[in-house]
């Protein structure tokens, strides 16, 4: 059975509550009838009022972070608890921006991955390589390191509602799109670990997103290839039409 393509926005540090929630008055009406499942990740403390605005609309709602410890004494941190008190249902973890400002490592990367399934709230695991290890040649190599560490302890049936995105860090916000070649032939090869480690059916369920400058113009001819099963919006998320365009893609 074909599966429904998913238009995921990450708005990463970008609109304040009010925006957020004019920004989804605006959406609501222009996606309501898309072809395509829409998640919105806006910043933690636009949630609530993304939330509210979403109500009664095809629009999901998904945290661009959370902490893996349950409570304590982590200045500044979110925890799975919080997220689910405010209804969030999905949960971005290991953006590569993540992973190089804020120290996120494959381990720590893992933690937030059974964290939220342990809450209930659907992981969007990212993966994706440098520039430099593209040129070399081990971008298959890097990601399956990637996914194995980060879905350790993970269960077949856990990851058969997983997203996870493939991102090649050299693709995000430079307006440089991997080809549909480059994006089906890495989000193939996850599928095929995914089938190594937990079999075809769970390879199969999972669902394979392609992020970095996705936007109105290619993200049908991505959208169309046989392992991509939509895309992890950045900068065209924030665009009420553009994102409308990828959510019909
Ligand atoms: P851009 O679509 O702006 O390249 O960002 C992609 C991304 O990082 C989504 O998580």
């Amino acid at each position: 059975m074909a599966k429904n393509k998913i238009a995921a926005g990450n708005w990463k540090m970008n609109m304040t509550p009010s925006e957020a929630t004019a920004f989804i008055g605006e959406l609501k009406g222009k996606i309501a009838g898309a072809s395509n499942e829409v998640i919105v990740c806006p910043p933690a403390v636009c949630l609530a009022n993304v939330i509210e605005a979403a109500k009664g609309t095809n629009i999901k709602v998904g945290a661009q972070n959370l902490h893996f410890e349950d409570k304590g004494a982590f200045t500044g941190e979110i925890s799975a608890a919080m997220l689910c008190d405010l209804g969030v249902k999905y949960v971005i973890i290991g953006h590569s921006e993540r992973r190089e400002y804020f120290a996120e490592t494959d381990e720590t990367v893992n933690k937030k991955v059974l964290k939220a399934l342990e809450a209930g709230i659907t992981p969007i695991l990212c993966c994706g390589e440098t520039l430099a290890q593209r040129k070399t040649g081990v971008t298959i190599d890097f990601i399956r390191t990637q996914l194995k560490i980060a879905l350790t302890g993970v269960t077949a049936e856990q990851v058969s509602g997983m997203i996870i995105a493939y991102e090649p860090i050299w693709a995000i916000g430079t307006g440089e799109t991997a080809t549909k070649e480059q994006a089906n032939e890495v989000c193939s090869a996850i599928r095929a670990l995914l089938t190594e480690l937990y079999g075809a059916d769970t390879a199969e369920k999972a669902t394979v997103l392609y992020g970095g400058s996705c936007n109105a113009k290619n993200a049908a001819e991505l959208f169309a290839c046989s392992d991509i099963d939509g895309g992890l919006i950045g900068g065209a998320s924030l665009k009420a039409d553009d994102f409308t365009v990828i959510a019909n893609a």
